[in-house]
């Protein structure tokens, strides 16, 4: 609902350009996107939804891709499953050419497996305040067991800016209530949703061609 406009908005035009999707999971990006070169990875070996999908199996922490090779690259839901954040981060900035994107998604930190939605609002029963890893976790009940790792939202951004992005874009997202009322309705979901708390938080680094950042040199070329 929210995820999939929200990302392909703070990507911008890619038909000129070479698009990474990093973390792709069932990789719908690419249905969305047509770049000019469209690339995915994933832990798992990803599924190719498209013809001419590039796909790779990757650990993000450490990807086989050249340096400055991405025009833009994407980590949608992603980053709230790695335990070695920064190191994420710098990769990310690696492989992407100066000048290029970054786009990162995630799930709300402050509300995301924080609470519960009640009829007048969102109850917190949960530390927000401090890291924490939820172990066993499952997406959807469905897949994992996963570990989850809450941190704050500043953590996010304070590690992108280590990493060498300059940040340009923050945006929350919130559910439309009436929008999702009939949403819900035709898909028969049971998840309860709230308008009065952000479900996603997006933000946006670029690379600047005089930001050296902290990339390291493994895969220099
Ligand atoms: C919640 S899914 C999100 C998938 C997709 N990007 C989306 O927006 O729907 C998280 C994905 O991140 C992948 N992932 C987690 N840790 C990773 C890592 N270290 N390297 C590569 N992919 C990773 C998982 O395999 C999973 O497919």
């Amino acid at each position: 609902m929210g995820l999939i406009p929200n990302v392909v908005n703070l990507v911008g035009p890619v038909s000129t350009k070479c698009v990474l999707d990093a973390g792709c999971g069932t990789g719908w990006l690419f249905e969305e996107l047509d770049p000019a070169e469209a690339w995915q990875c994933d832990l798992a070996p990803p599924p190719t939804r498209r013809p001419g999908v590039k796909s790779t199996r990757e650990d993000i922490t450490n990807m086989s891709y050249p340096s400055d090779r991405f025009d833009v690259v994407v980590s949608s839901l992603v980053l709230m499953w790695v335990s070695d954040l920064a190191t994420s981060l710098r990769e990310f900035h690696r492989v992407t050419k100066p000048g290029g994107r970054l786009v990162v998604a995630l799930v709300h930190p402050y509300f995301a497996h924080a609470g519960y939605v009640v009829d007048d609002g969102f109850v917190i029963n949960r530390d927000v305040s401090r890291e924490q890893e939820l172990s066993d976790y499952l997406i959807s009940g469905i897949v994992g067991p996963l570990t989850y790792y809450h941190r704050r939202p500043e953590t996010y951004y304070n590690e992108a800016l280590r990493a060498g992005w300059q940040l340009t874009q923050f945006l929350d997202w919130f559910v439309d209530m009436e929008h999702y009322e009939q949403f819900a309705a035709d898909r028969r979901t049971t998840t309860r949703r709230t308008g009065w708390v952000p479900t996603f938080t997006f933000f946006v680094g670029e690379k600047y061609p005089d930001k050296v950042g902290a990339s390291g040199s493994r895969h220099a070329g």
